[in-house]
């Protein structure tokens, strides 16, 4: 099937497929960020808002979810819509009797008003939108190709702390390569100016060649990194991720470099400075220790997950909300 790229939101999200995070501006962002403390007093009422109601939104997920699964089920809820939820259709709808991609697209866009969609393929996203004929498709993560709606709110988060999202200092750290959280992020923050970003991994696990000459086209200076040692100690925000184990093709190679990097109390002390967040997407598995979640710049718990939240019923306000 032919990938098409995906329309820019170009200020006007009605409507539109969020497939990656080329579509954004910086305006867009912006759009997002100032309905956040809005989206944060309707999630704390004891009654949903209005904003999606009458709409039913499928959560098509063909790989396990906690957080986007959970959120975007809150959220939509939140704003008074409701979902179709379905977790694993290779088991669970007639995927399992052999239907087609296209066909079980075509079947899900005939009941709702979106599909939010996590496929283990990269691109699956936009393919789908290219079936889709009535309505939007939000890439929820494809594979190692991008985590769009995830890029938002970990941008949220670092503007929350530091108020500006450029002139910054990041450490990315663990799965580059396969990562699609750091995919989107790395275009998010380089949509802005002057910022800096030292990507610390194992050697197997460094940038795709294709992704590191598209990234080192854009307005980001990236640093790659393979030590400890490297990283600088001025970083407003360290952001660590899991090895996708599930994208190794043999154990033994997963094995080799899960544990190549792992935030202790005492790489934070040495290397972290008062000032940095320290973050993570989630789940984590073994690398960041947990003595370290006490430490007040470790919010991966806390304000980031909440943000996710905000930022997606911001998200579904401005693409499919009716007020
Ligand atoms: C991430 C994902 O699925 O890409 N999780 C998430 O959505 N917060 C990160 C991961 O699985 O490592």
């Amino acid at each position: 099937m032919l990938r098409q790229s995906p329309q820019k939101i170009n200020g006007n999200f009605k409507g539109k497929d969020i497939i990656s995070f080329d579509q954004f501006s910086t305006r867009d962002i912006k759009n997002i960020f100032s309905l956040v403390p809005k989206m944060r007093k309707i999630a704390l009422l004891a009654k949903p808002s209005k904003i999606l109601a009458g709409k039913i939104i499928v959560l098509l997920f063909y790989e396990p979810s906690s957080r986007t699964f959970g959120s975007f089920s809150t959220a939509i809820k939140q704003l008074g819509g409701q979902t179709v939820e379905i977790h694993n259709p290779q088991e669970f709808s007639s995927v399992a009797k052999g239907e087609t991609f296209e066909d079980t697209i075509r079947v899900f866009e005939a009941y709702s008003d979106a599909i939010v969609i996590r496929h283990p393929q990269k691109g699956t996203a936009s393919n789908a939108a290219a079936v889709a004929k009535f309505v939007p498709i939000i890439n929820a993560g494809d594979g190692t190709g991008e985590h769009p709606t995830q890029a938002l709110l970990d941008l949220y988060t670092i503007y929350e702390k530091h108020e500006k999202l450029d002139n910054l200092v990041g450490v990315l750290a663990g799965d580059m390569l396969n990562g699609r959280t750091v995919h989107s992020l790395i275009r998010g923050l380089s949509l802005f100016k002057k910022n800096t970003l030292y990507l610390l991994s194992p050697k197997q696990l460094k940038l795709s060649k294709s992704d590191f000459e598209d990234f080192t086209k854009r307005a980001i200076k990236l640093v790659e990194i393979e030590k400890e040692t490297d990283i600088p100690k001025n970083a407003h925000f360290w952001y660590w991720t899991r090895v996708q184990k599930e994208r190794f093709k043999k154990l033994k190679e997963y094995e080799k470099v899960k544990n190549s990097f792992i935030v202790t109390q005492k790489l934070l002390k040495k290397y972290g400075n008062p000032n940095l967040i320290l973050m993570h997407p989630l789940p984590r598995i073994y690398e960041i220790e947990k003595e370290v979640d006490s430490d007040p710049r470790a919010i991966y718990l806390k304000t980031e997950i909440r943000n996710g939240l905000y930022v997606r019923m911001a998200l579904l306000k401005l693409t499919l909300g009716i007020i």
